[in-house]
């Protein structure tokens, strides 16, 4: 682990990617703390007031069904305001230089799509769509959200948000993706997480010991000590400069 010299340790990332033939990224809220939304832990809203199991488990859903889509609604509204950044289109051009590209997120917001981005993993899900707990239909939504109104389902089950809650496990078959391209990885840049939230935060670790891992945060995070090079900076200044200089021949 290296943290000492910030240029030093961006070269070695640098020469990583150069010789890479795959990639793995993993992304969580930081990433998308520049474009205005709030990360799990330094959040405001119903976060603060609510206990996270009354919004984001399926008790919570199944005890006030009308609160959990008021909170979602919100962040919905708050993701379609919120744009891009430029980490997330430094990401959407990196996977067009590497022949193997993965990025997995922790993130519902869809920001990486909207930058762009191909070989995304959605571990926790997304906001746009909303599955019915009874018959498994699914509704698309909108900026303005699932109305209040349309949560029942005539089946008698009703429309929840297409996210993986506390206490749910991942979808099995974006999972298997994620953790083959995490093992095949020659690089594994993770951005933007703390890394404590698993099985996410495996992903970054657990499943390679041989690949080139790098940490762009400007905190210090549960697997700081563990990876190859710390690079302590916001995700918008440091992907586009790491991408600024690194030349990396387009897949043939
Ligand atoms: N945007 C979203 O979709 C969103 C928002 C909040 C929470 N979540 C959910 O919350 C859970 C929490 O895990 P997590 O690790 O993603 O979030 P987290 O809040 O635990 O960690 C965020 C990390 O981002 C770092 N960070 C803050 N600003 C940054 C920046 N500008 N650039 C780079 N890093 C920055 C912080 O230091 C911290 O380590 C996940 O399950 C995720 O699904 C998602
Ligand atoms: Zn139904």
């Amino acid at each position: 682990m290296a943290e000492a010299d910030g240029d030093v340790t961006l070269d070695a990332l640098r020469t990583a990617l150069r010789s890479a033939n795959s990639v793995f990224v993993l992304t969580g809220s930081g990433i998308s703390a520049e474009s205005g939304l709030p990360t799990f832990r330094g959040v405001g809203g119903l976060w603060r007031t609510h206990r996270v199991e009354e919004l984001a488990s399926p008790l919570g859903f199944a005890r006030d069904p009308e609160l959990v889509w008021t909170w979602y609604n919100e962040r919905k509204a708050a993701h379609v305001r919120a744009q891009p950044n430029a980490g997330h289109y430094a990401l959407a051009r990196l996977e067009e230089a590497i022949g193997d590209f993965t990025l997995a997120t922790q993130n519902v917001d869809s920001l990486h799509l909207r930058a762009g981005s191909k070989r995304v993993l959605e571990l926790h899900g997304n906001l746009r769509e909303a599955r019915c707990t009874g018959c498994d239909a699914r509704r698309r939504f909108d900026a303005d959200g699932l109305p209040l109104d349309q949560i029942e389902h005539f089946c008698g089950g009703r429309f929840r948000p297409d996210i993986v809650w506390f206490g749910e496990p991942l979808p099995p078959a974006v999972w298997r993706e994620a953790e083959a391209a995490a093992a095949r990885a020659d690089v594994i840049l993770v951005a933007g997480t703390s890394a404590i939230v698993y099985p996410a935060a495996a992903l970054a670790t657990h499943y390679n010991e041989r690949a080139f891992v790098a940490e762009v945060n400007p905190e210090p995070t549960a697997i700081s000590g563990r990876v190859d090079c710390v690079l302590r900076s916001t995700a918008a200044e440091l992907l586009p400069q790491l991408l600024g200089d690194l030349e990396l021949p387009r897949p043939t």
